[in-house]
């Protein structure tokens, strides 16, 4: 098995270092670990933000973990030499359309939420957004000048059917797995992209999952929802725009931004692609004080999705409910210990 680790920019390669800590713990035999360039510290090195080599690399691998991307210091560059720019072509390169961004609340963290308590204990929501389509893709789409010379900004919205089933099937067949249900998330009264998604998923449902409850939900409807009543929520089904706002919304009510992680897959014996939700945090980076949770629980997704390795991944996220247990906490969780020590303490948590 082949991992292949990307740390990016800002607290990328702090987070990813434990993780890397993590992995030298676990010792698993027969793991080949790699790392690339890739993102700001590519277009430093190279010109560009996913070289050819670090894509070639990627598909190559079985699993690929990263750190994250972006700063201050690449945001003057055109729009396809920023560091966002080779996530999306990375991503868009290896087909992984179906992202998985669990919102999950860590018992002992349930006072870290700036919502009640008694609204988020026992919080357990699993986004599933679509992640290679719509608008973040959609032709056409750039800055085009008028012959008033006025300028206009056009970005495309477009969803095949293709694009919704596989994403769709990815969701039911997870609601299934873990005995819950779907929420499909949309604008399907305003949007004709949205009321393509409604229908097809609803067909989809009809001809292949007929046993996993379904309902629909307008994308403001469900931001609002999320933050009075979280908890009526398990599957979240919808597209790449709606899924990146909501599943940052998620995430705050789960204490931090710190704590999430992400799966990123594609078709059956595809390489997944792995990253914490956070971004690279530049205000902290450097500082050694972001909180590696986040990257460390996406390794333990790579082991379970993509590794051939679930009991590994059970470790990792015992360990990491055992290391917040027994009082661990870097500062986004109110607490003081560094990244590294954050990483210390899970790795003291490993059972053997
Ligand atoms: C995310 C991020 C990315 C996105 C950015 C960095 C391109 O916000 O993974 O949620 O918008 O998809
Ligand atoms: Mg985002």
């Amino acid at each position: 098995m082949k991992l292949l680790l990307l740390p990016g920019d800002g607290i990328g390669p702090e987070v990813l270092a434990e993780a890397r800590a993590v992995l030298g713990a676990l010792a698993l035999p027969g793991l080949e670990v790699g790392e690339a360039p890739f993102g700001g510290a590519a277009i430093d090195a190279t010109g560009v933000p996913l070289p050819e080599a670090t894509k070639a690399a990627a598909l190559a691998a079985d699993a690929v973990l990263m750190g994250a991307v972006g700063g201050p210091q690449w945001a003057g560059q055109p729009y396809d030499l920023r560091p966002e720019a080779g996530l999306l072509a990375l991503r868009a390169a290896m087909q992984v359309f179906a992202n998985l961004r669990p919102a999950r609340l860590f018992p002992a963290l349930a006072d870290a939420s700036t919502l009640k308590r008694e609204v988020v204990e026992g919080l357990d929501i699993l986004f599933v957004r679509e992640l290679v389509g719509g608008v973040y893709f959609g032709e056409p789409r750039g800055i085009e000048q008028l012959p008033s010379g006025e300028r206009v900004g056009v970005n495309t919205q477009r969803y095949a059917e293709h694009e919704i089933v596989r994403v769709a099937d990815t969701a039911f067949a997870l609601a299934r797995a873990r005995g819950g249900h779907v929420t499909s998330v949309d604008k399907a009264n305003v949007m004709e992209s949205g009321l393509l998604w409604r229908e097809v998923v609803t067909a989809r449902q009809a001809q292949a999952f007929a046993d996993v409850p379904l309902s629909h939900m307008l994308a403001d409807s469900c931001a609002m929802e999320l933050v009075r009543n979280p908890r009526r929520f398990d599957v979240i089904l919808t597209d790449n725009l709606f899924g990146d706002l909501l599943s940052d919304l998620a995430a705050m009510l789960t204490g931090s931004l710190g704590m999430l992680p992400s799966a990123a897959l594609g078709a059956p014996g595809t390489p997944g692609l792995y990253e914490p939700i956070h971004g690279s945090a530049p205000d902290i980076a450097g500082k050694g004080i972001a909180n590696p949770c986040a990257a460390i629980l996406s390794l333990a997704m790579a082991l379970r999705h993509s590794l051939g390795a679930p009991q590994a991944a059970d470790r990792v996220e015992a360990a990491v409910g055992r290391a917040l247990e027994g009082g661990a906490r870097t500062r986004d969780l109110g607490g003081s210990l560094t990244t590294r020590e954050m990483g210390a303490a899970i790795v003291e948590s490993l059972a053997p």
